[in-house]
């Protein structure tokens, strides 16, 4: 990594902590050289050229990258139709509509046959135990899916019809999806750490046909016995008059009887010792995966889709209420996936990527399976968790496998960074040369801890802003063309127009902070929220007609660069000035004490609004007045007076969900000792908020 260059106006800077709190006046990090030198985009001019060319003529610009994938008929007609305007009638996204293809024809067959790489590993799978390993090569994955689509056409899935899946990181798992895309069924994959209330009501929402599960697994040195949480919601969904029909069970802890060696995509027999998972077995419905596998055939031809079929239903929690069912489509999708995953990762055939996101979540959709399947890459799929048994596991498989890529979430990083240096240093971690990071706002102090100590200064990190709705990276340096900036996501991908738009709904030009939006589609965009086109409509097209509203709130600097700035139902008013709870947390975090932060706003006699901090200390600190005094002071001269204070509570954790994101509509309540929380089933640990409510601020400090 080159020597951070001076920009804007923020004179020398003296150190990483205050570099860390400097934001839009901070300092920027070129592209190392070695990086731009072999990237697809080697230049900030390159970027700019081409970002520019997929605006003006995203047709041609799609149209190309297109071509580089097997078609069964070409695009009849226009390559793109849409309109983002509610005011102009029924919102709808078109790309290369009456084309049709196939997605698992185009990362399995096309990658075996055409491109020749059928013995090269698509995935190391790496289980919860660092001796619980295994490999499969793209021939033995198609082989395996053509296998698995076999078993569910005898079961009478077909194009259009709904699955669910409710597995861990099992290499089952890619198979059962790709098989369904092969099949032209939609899966419905629904996290494996989500209640088996969560897994019904998403099951009844898409009327799935069938689930596919698993006996039980390990996270860490919890055991999870998912077919009883499976077993449940398929009693709820009985009760509630929708019989699902099959339910295929992959032996995943209990294949230790079934031998070795019975199919290349089975790990081999758990290590662990076993404690005896008991099973219950509903006869009529329940079947075993490997006995399916056993007697269905070799050869499965492809169904044949149009761009704009549906590939899959995920659902997203909204702001309130029910989850809703984003759908992503075939073609569109396909293009989006396998083109951020080659320029943002700046992709080469001998890399080792790693995403460490779990496949129930987009990042694992379009990160651990189709982005990097569609270019022939080999990544590690991990079923286990960072922490377990030691906190140093992700450099040891970063070094095992020699990963080059490695794409984490600014949660993960935060929790490790508390646990020092050692663990990270212990290993080389010689082969990285990008890392990544997806799902929040990473803080300044994060970002430089996650690129001096684990990226030992030498590879760029890609902040990657999207969202489950975007399928794939919309905001994002690339690793050999962008200077940058902690923090900020930076400038948006080939295709993406964004906007920075004020409460009127006016596009404000220039430095500027407001509701970010984007203004034309790009291929990976949702198309629709499953069986209810107008919750989709009223979500994202709403609110500024002619535009796709991504809920986030964001600034631009003076240098063009985008920083969001949370979620807008995260913003705070505090005496008339909007604040933004990310900002504030930003800054507690950069005290060394302060591992991690949440604020929220609490209702205040004068201000309106004033800020309640939560905050979780590092190991070997202490809470005590002087510290929030500290703390607050670094507050004022980080962002100013306005954004003091008036509350900050030790929290030895925080309430999370159980993809890590922190719950602060939980948080509000417990500000406010307002016991009536709503509904708390996602929350992962639920002890966090009575240990929170007992240790509340009652005065202003
Ligand atoms: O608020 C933004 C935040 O995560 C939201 C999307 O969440 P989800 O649909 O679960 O998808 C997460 C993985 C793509 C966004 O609206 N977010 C995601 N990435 C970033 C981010 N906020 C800031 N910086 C990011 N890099």
């Amino acid at each position: 990594m080159g020597l951070p260059e001076e920009r804007g106006r923020s004179g020398g800077g003296s150190g990483v902590r205050e570099e860390a709190g400097a934001r839009s006046r901070g300092r920027s990090w070129s592209p190392p050289p070695e990086v731009s030198r072999s990237a697809h985009v080697p230049s900030l001019q390159r970027y700019r050229e081409l970002h520019r060319r997929s605006l003006e003529e995203p047709r041609e610009f799609w149209g190309d990258i297109a071509k580089e994938f097997y078609w069964k008929t070409p695009c009849p007609g226009p390559f793109l139709q849409y309109n983002f305007d509610m005011t102009k009638g029924k919102i709808f996204i078109e790309w290369m509509k009456g084309a049709t293809t196939n997605v698992c024809y185009n990362v399995l067959d096309r990658i075996v046959y055409e491109k020749k790489l059928g013995d090269k590993v698509a995935f190391y799978w790496e289980g919860n135990e660092p001796e619980e390993t295994t490999q499969i090569t793209y021939r033995e994955l198609l082989v395996q899916v053509c296998h698995f689509s076999n078993v569910l056409r005898k079961q009478g899935i077909c194009k259009g019809d709904r699955v669910a899946i409710y597995m861990p990181m099992i290499p089952e798992l890619v198979v059962a999806m790709l098989a369904c895309a092969r099949l032209g069924a939609l899966h419905s994959i629904v996290f494996a750490g989500f209640s088996s209330e969560s897994l019904c009501e998403r099951i009844l929402d898409s009327s799935c046909s069938l689930l596919i599960t698993t006996d039980a697994f390990y996270r860490g040195e919890k055991l999870v016995n998912l077919k009883e949480l499976a077993d449940e919601a398929l009693e709820k969904c009985r009760e509630k008059g929708f019989p699902v029909r099959c339910c295929i069970v992959v032996k995943h802890l209990g294949r230790a009887e079934l031998g070795t060696g019975d199919s290349p995509s089975q790990s081999p027999p758990i290590k662990r010792p076993c404690p005896d998972v008991q099973i219950s077995w509903n006869e009529g419905v329940d079947m075993w995966w490997h006995e399916l596998m056993q007697e269905a055939g070799d050869e499965c031809e492809p169904e044949w889709c149009d761009a704009e079929d549906p590939l899959f239903i995920l659902y997203t929690s909204g702001s309130t209420g029910k989850p809703k069912g984003v759908v992503h489509t075939v073609g569109g999708y396909m293009l989006y996936v396998a083109t951020t995953f080659k320029y943002v990762f700046d992709f080469h055939a001998e890399d080792v990527f790693w995403c460490t996101a779990d496949i129930g979540w987009i990042t694992g959709h379009s990160y651990v399976t189709y982005g990097p399947l569609a270019n022939g890459a080999t990544s590690v799929l991990f079923e286990g968790i960072p922490t377990y048994p030691d906190m140093s596991r992700l450099w040891s498989i970063v070094d095992k496998y020699k990963v080059t890529k490695f794409y984490t979430a600014p949660t993960a990083i935060r929790l490790l960074m508390k646990f020092g240096d050692e663990p990270v240093t212990r290993h080389s971690r010689a082969s990285l040369q990008v890392l990544g990071t997806v799902g929040e706002p990473i803080n300044p102090e994060a970002w430089l801890w996650y690129h001096r100590v684990v990226g030992a200064q030498r590879c760029p990190i890609v902040d990657t802003f999207w969202q489950t709705e975007t399928g794939g990276h919309m905001l994002t340096p690339l690793p050999g063309a962008t200077p940058m900036k902690p923090g900020s996501a930076t400038f948006p991908f080939f295709g993406v127009a964004p906007a920075v738009l004020n409460e009127s709904g006016e596009e404000l030009e220039g430095e500027a902070e407001g509701y970010l939006v984007f203004k034309q589609p790009w291929p990976g965009i949702m198309r629709t929220v499953y069986g209810n086109h107008e919750r989709f409509e009223t979500t994202y097209f709403k609110k500024f007609p002619g535009y796709y509203v991504t809920g986030d709130g964001c600034r631009r600097d003076q240098d063009g660069y985008y920083w969001i700035t949370g979620r807008i139902d995260d913003m705070l008013n505090v005496s008339g000035h909007l604040l933004s709870t990310a900002e504030v947390e930003s800054a507690l975090v950069e005290h060394e004490a302060v591992a991690e932060a949440a604020v929220v706003g609490h209702p205040h006699p004068v201000k309106g609004e004033c800020l309640y901090c939560f905050v979780t200390l590092c190991d070997g600190h202490t809470f005590s007045s002087t510290l929030t005094e500290e703390l607050k002071k670094q507050i004022r001269e980080k962002i100013g007076p306005i954004a003091t204070p008036d509350y900050i509570q030790n929290a030895p954790s925080l309430p999370k969900t159980r993809s890590g994101k922190i719950m602060r509509r939980v948080l509000r309540k417990i500000a406010q000792n307002d016991h009536d929380l709503g509904d708390v089933s996602t929350v992962a640990d639920p002890s966090v908020i009575t240990q929170l409510f007992n240790h509340r601020c009652l005065t202003i400090q």
